[in-house]
């Protein structure tokens, strides 16, 4: 309602409102040198003056808040801290004064031994410009001491005796830039900013790697994981070829990882090659590179994988789905260290460190002449084995809970808990997949479960483990005894899933004898294989979840 104000008015009204916030922030902002947008709508609305509706009120308003959070949610906020060691008063004053009005906040010392002190008591200090001639220590001594530690700020140094030499050697020690009196006000601005832009790239660059290496986190504490950082541990320093086997998810990729982080070899690359999804026309020239014009398409040199990985590990995962031919090259550098280009003549050497994965049987594919056998001894030096899930069930506990908190901060989401019957189904399901398939259950439940706890009730049927016994349709039955058959053939399979297709725990549960479920196992066709159950009988009953060939992926289609 506005019946006091005439139109005018209150459009003046709304725009006085609107750059209030305005002109307040503007000065704050230039002073942190936050681009200020705030003065571009500023005049924006002073440009439209006469004409503001409550439209253009609410846009602004909207502006002005956005600008606001981002400011304070980037941390433009925080002031820099920089401290200036002169032993000349006037340096350090005219200093000051540049510095501050820049939006720094400034510390100052007169000689060496005050500095050092300063730097170990300032929380926070981003950078520090050091003279070279102070009384008693030099500033060439302050740079070696903060040398010495972990973690000290970045050091431009200040001298009005520059000579070529100091200069070399403070770089040496680490020093980031060197100034040389008269100070003129732009360089020492640029150098600053540049110096804190460097610092600000080198943290970035540590949390990424952090957080990378928090990805690849190996966890587990049943016997057979603790067993496997032993090998992995001992095995990490050598040069070993190692041929890691076991289940599709199980984390041999984490292995292969865990051996190169570990390894003299972890400041290098670890060049992972997927030998299954390179088609086989473009896997030799993946693996070796190759050079312009070695065929049709190759319009530049590429380089291979195994150059990529000089000094460092290559992975060459799914190594069962390479072809024969490829095979062979490998062999090749296996044997040599050697590699030729796709198109060269010329043999190149390289020190690389091979770790090869496979989820499938080496041996079975020698006999059916699908895999060399020369190769299998070139590459299962060490054999390591990746435990399947189920052989490690006490550890789906604490891997439910790694997930969750690791599920909850990719996605910004509260942290949520599994209640302990949801983890109890969770540690009886057989998990075909592993580990990726706990990974995936888990993430699909924190994203479409609300409240606070994943109960039993939110989980899927099949490991929920409350299957229903499906009765057989009368209709298409012909005779008492089939359809009794049937509906005995579901019940046994629905308690055998219930126990985890464990026969005698299953004839316990039922209260038959052991030698008569196996007897109705053979009658219905019924294989459990590797802890799952699977139906190869020609039958009515069709096999469900659950009992597909133990050999099928996880659940993310891999
Ligand atoms: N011990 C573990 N701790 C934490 N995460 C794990 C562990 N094992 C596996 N994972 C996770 O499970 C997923 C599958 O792991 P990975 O890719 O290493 O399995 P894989 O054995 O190489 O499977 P495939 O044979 O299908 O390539 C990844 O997301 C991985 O981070
Ligand atoms: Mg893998």
């Amino acid at each position: 309602m506005l019946p006091l104000l005439s139109k005018q008015s209150y459009q003046l009204r709304l725009l006085e409102m609107a750059s209030l916030p305005c002109r307040f922030l503007t000065p704050v902002l230039k002073q942190s040198s936050v681009p200020t947008s705030l003065v571009s709508l500023e005049r924006r609305l002073m440009k439209a003056k006469s004409s503001i509706s409550l439209q253009t009120f609410l846009i602004a308003s909207i502006e002005v808040l956005g600008w606001v959070v981002y400011h304070f949610s980037m941390g433009k906020h925080r002031k820099e801290k920089i401290l200036v060691v002169d032993d000349e008063e006037t340096i350090r004053k005219s200093l000051k004064m540049i510095l501050e009005y820049e939006g720094y906040q400034f510390y100052e010392a007169a000689d060496g031994e005050q500095a050092l002190n300063t730097i170990e008591e300032t929380v926070g200090l981003d950078l520090v410009l050091l003279d070279v001639k102070l009384p008693g220590m030099s500033g060439l001594e302050v740079l070696g001491e903060l040398d010495k530690k972990p973690y000290s700020p970045e050091v431009i140094m200040i001298s009005g005796h520059g000579t070529v030499q100091t200069a070399v050697e403070a770089t040496k020690l680490g020093a980031f830039d060197f100034l040389e009196k008269p100070l003129h006000r732009e360089r020492v601005l640029i150098s600053i900013r540049n110096a804190l832009n460097q610092t600000k790239l080198l943290n970035e660059c540590k949390d990424l790697r952090k957080k990378a290496n928090k990805r690849y986190e190996l966890i587990g504490n049943h016997p057979s994981m603790k067993q496997l950082w032993n090998e992995i541990l001992k095995l990490a320093p050598t040069n070993a070829t190692i041929l890691i086997f076991g289940e599709s998810g199980t984390g041999k990729e984490l292995i292969a990882r865990a051996i190169h982080s570990h390894s003299l070899r972890a400041k290098d690359p670890f060049i992972q090659v997927n030998c299954a999804a390179i088609p086989e026309e473009l896997i030799e020239s993946e693996l070796f590179g190759h050079v312009k014009g070695a065929f049709t398409g190759a319009t530049e040199k590429k380089l291979g994988k195994f150059e990529l990985a000089d000094g460092g590990t290559i992975f060459l995962d799914e190594v069962g789905d390479m072809s024969l031919k490829t095979q062979a090259k490998v062999l090749r550098v296996l044997e040599e260290g050697e590699v030729q280009k796709v198109g060269s003549s010329k043999i190149g050497k390289v020190d690389v460190r091979v770790i090869a994965a496979t989820n499938k049987d080496l041996e079975k594919e020698i006999q059916e002449n699908y895999f060399r056998e020369d190769l299998y001894f070139r590459l299962n030096v060490v054999p390591l084995y990746s435990p399947a899930l189920r052989e490690k069930k006490e550890d789906i506990p604490l891997l439910i809970e790694y997930f969750s908190q690791l599920i909850a901060a990719d996605n910004n989401f509260k942290l949520k808990n599994f209640s302990a019957d949801a983890v109890q189904a969770m540690m009886k399901y057989p998990w075909k997949g592993n580990i990726r398939q706990l990974k995936n259950v888990i993430e699909r439940l924190i994203v479409s479960i609300d409240g606070n706890t994943i109960e039993r009730k939110h989980l899927p049927e099949e490991i929920r483990g409350e299957i229903r016994i499906y009765l057989p349709d009368a209709k298409g039955i012909k005779n008492l005894k089939e359809f009794r058959d049937l509906a005995e053939k579901e019940f046994i399979l629905s308690k055998l899933r219930e126990n985890n297709w464990n026969i005698s725990q299953t004839a316990r549960a039922i209260d038959t004898p052991r030698s008569n479920l196996y007897k109705k196992l053979e009658q219905y066709g019924i294989k459990i294989k590797a802890g799952v159950g699977e139906v190869v009988a020609p039958s009515s009953t069709q096999s469900r979840e659950g009992e597909e060939s133990p050999n099928s992926k996880g659940q993310d289609g891999r």
